[in-house]
Formats: C-alpha cells, structure tokens, sequence
C-alpha cells in the first residue's frame, strides 16, 4: 500500500500513525486531550474524534499558557483555485483555539505561492481570487482586534529582514532533502518556504499552527534554525484530510472538481455532486443492505458528517448504528448529507457577502493589525 502526501499532492490510502512517525510528530495522545480540555473547559470535536490528530511541542503551549507566558497562533491559505470546504477546517479549528486561549492570530494569504508552482496560473488571476478567498476566511468571526490578516505581496516590506535573516540560514540541499526540489524547480519555488516560515518569528513568544499535515514540510526547517535565530521552535497541531467526495483515498482537492464541495456551489450542485459521486459503504442492492448493513468506516457521506457537519455525538452515533445494522439506506444518508451542506453554505454564504468591512478591519485597522503594519520584523 503506497500513499503520498506533499504540500502539492497528496495520493493513496494515507497510513496516519506511519506518516506521523515518518515526520517525527506526536501523537494527540489522551494525556494530552485532557490537559487540554482543563485548560480549555472543553474539546472541540475535531479534537475529541481524532481529527487533529498529531503535534509538535503543543505540550509546552499549554505550559506556556498556564505560566501565564501565553503564545500566538498562525496558519494561512494560498490563493490561486476555488476554496472548498475543506480549506476552511484549520480555520474553524483556529477560531475556536483564538476564542478560547484569547491569543493573536495570524493569518497569511501567500499570493506568491499557487503562481509559483502551477505553469498556467497568471499573476492577474491570482490577484482577482485572492479577495474571494480574503471574504470567506475574514465571515469565520475571529477576534477583529487580535487577528491580522496579510497577503505578502502588500506586507513583504515588512517581513523583508527576517526574510532575509531566515533565507541566509537555509541551504540548497536542505530544501531538496525537505521539499524534493530538482535542478528544473523555479528558484521562487525553492525560496517562498522562506517566506511562509517568517510569521513564525512575528512575536518572541511560541507560535502555534493549525493546518493539515500537507504543511509539516515548512515547520521542519524552521524548527532547525529558529533558535539560531533567537526565537522559539514552532510548534504545530495537524489535522487529517476531508476525503474527497470519491473516495477515502487521497484528499478533497480544488483541482478536482469531482472530489469537492466548493464554497461557492448551489444547493443543485451539491445535490448532484453527493448523489453522483459520493463513495458509498452500503451494499448493492436494497435486499443485500438490508440483510448486512452498510460500513460506515469507508463511506464518504458517514465520514463527512462525523468530521463535519454532525457536531452531536449522540445523533452521529445513532446514524452510524442505523446504517451498519442496514435500517439506513445510502440515499438516506446522502440526503442527511446534502442537508446538512446546504444549510451550512447557505449560512457561510451570507456572512461572507457582508465580509468586506471585516476584511479590511482584519487587514489594516484591527488593533493588532494596525501594530503590525508599524512595525518591521
Ligand atoms: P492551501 O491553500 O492549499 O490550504 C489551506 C489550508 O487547508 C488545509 N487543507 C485541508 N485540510 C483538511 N482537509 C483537506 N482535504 C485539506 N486540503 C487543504 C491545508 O493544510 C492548509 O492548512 N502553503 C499553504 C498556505 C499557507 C499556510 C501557512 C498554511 C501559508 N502559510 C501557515 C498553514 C499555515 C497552502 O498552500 O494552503
């Protein structure tokens, strides 16, 4: 059984424990939940069904916050296709951190990045979806006066000389070891990690980030030489992957439209969509799912529900019985399913058509905001 998973390609039935030990993380083991949910009077349901899954040094987070040395956190989104559901987890995941430690946040949109790596993207197009995607993070609702939000073609200035600081500690060979990188890669391509590890040093206090463990690549060079920089190693808390509509092999991806949910689908889309290309566990005929019941382990519409969008326990598990013992069909399910969705981007879509005021506020004149564009790193 082979699987992959890059920051650009993720393929193949992912080994979750065997990627995490082959990237030297830790398992969010129940120690670790506990002393979390004492610190946070309670568990987020990413948390509590194994979602995020693996971290580095989120123990010494939680020393640093019951110190009273608190900490920050930052994660980001690359501009350049459509966002679909699953792009927004780190965020909601991020949200609830930011609410319950009430600690800065934030968050880049590298606008570089997409145009770096993908031949037929243009610059311009670039630019055009970046306030898109800018509205759907800024409608989340996180704390206006302790969240900066920066795309790095505006903030690059002021990043510039910790840019350069942390590109003059990095080597060729280390990139190509970490990243694959060849003789043909773009050299803006072997550069940008640079800049994504920046954010990390924006306060002298320890950073966590929220983010799917596609992102591991960027926070392992930074953790070589941060403390040659006089700041902290980053810490990070990673997620799994929302599998695509097809199947639970791989990830949902924006360039597979068959594989996502995006943002911006109609209730028919998505109707169509799950109806069409939803996985099924469930048997091939009504007689046959009757008699021995549907597997809820590898069926997308059960698997999306319990990551997503069935936040009561009682309710997820009752679905899960019904549908193993066969009193559930797939279509039934998949209904749950399209429900559940089209509530969700109905109300997503509202806050986001009111979110340009946010974005700006989030941008340039938060109170954090404001203290970040006045300040070089
Ligand atoms: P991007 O724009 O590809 O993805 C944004 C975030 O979504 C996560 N993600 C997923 N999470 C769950 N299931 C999936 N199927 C799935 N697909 C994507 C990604 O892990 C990411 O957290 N290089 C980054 C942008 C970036 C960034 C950062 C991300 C810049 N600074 C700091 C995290 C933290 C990127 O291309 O993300």
């Amino acid at each position: 059984m082979t699987f992959k998973v890059t920051p650009w390609e993720v393929t193949g039935k992912i080994d979750y424990d065997k990627l995490r030990r082959d990237f030297g993380a830790k398992l969010i083991d129940k120690e670790l939940k506990n002393r979390i949910k004492k610190n946070a009077g309670g568990l987020h349901h990413f948390l509590s069904r194994d979602f995020f899954f693996s971290h580095r040094d989120f123990n010494l987070i939680l020393k640093d916050y019951e110190k009273n040395k608190g900490f920050f956190l930052y994660t980001g989104r690359a501009p350049g296709g459509d966002m679909t559901i699953a792009h927004l987890i780190p965020f909601i995941f991020t949200k609830w951190l930011q609410k319950t430690f009430d600690v800065n946040l934030y968050i880049q949109i590298p606008d570089e990045e997409k145009f770096l790596h993908k031949q037929n993207l243009s610059w311009e197009t670039v630019q055009e979806k970046t306030r898109e995607d800018l509205k759907h993070i800024a409608s989340l609702g996180f704390n206006q006066d302790k969240t900066f939000l920066f795309q790095n073609s505006e903030y690059i200035k002021n990043m510039y000389p910790m840019l350069m600081k942390t590109a003059k500690k990095i080597t060729n060979s280390t990139m190509k070891a970490v990243f694959g990188f060849k003789d043909s890669t773009n050299i803006g391509m072997s550069f940008y990690p640079a800049i994504q590890m920046v954010p990390t040093f924006f306060e002298k206090k320890r950073c966590v980030i929220p983010c799917a463990i596609d992102q591991d690549n960027y926070w392992r060079p930074q953790r070589d030489i941060a403390e040659k920089l006089g700041f902290y190693k980053t810490a990070t808390i990673h997620s799994k992957f929302l599998p695509p509509l097809t199947g639970v092999e791989g990830k949902m991806s924006a360039s597979k439209s068959e594989t996502a949910i995006y943002l911006s689908d109609n209730e028919d889309v998505v109707k169509k969509k799950v109806m069409k290309y939803a996985f099924s566990g469930g048997q091939p005929t009504l007689e046959e799912h009757r008699k021995k019941g549907g597997n809820p382990d590898i069926d997308v519409a059960f698997q999306w529900l319990y990551i997503l969008f069935e936040l009561d326990d009682k309710k997820i598990e009752k679905i899960r019985e019904e549908y193993k013992l066969g009193k559930m069909l797939t279509g039934e399910l998949k209904t749950i399913l399209i429900n559940k969705i089209n509530n969700f981007l109905k109300e997503h879509s509202k806050r986001k058509d009111k979110a340009d005021k946010i974005v700006d506020k989030l941008k340039y004149s938060g109170k954090l905001a404001k203290e970040m564009w006045n300040k070089t790193i």
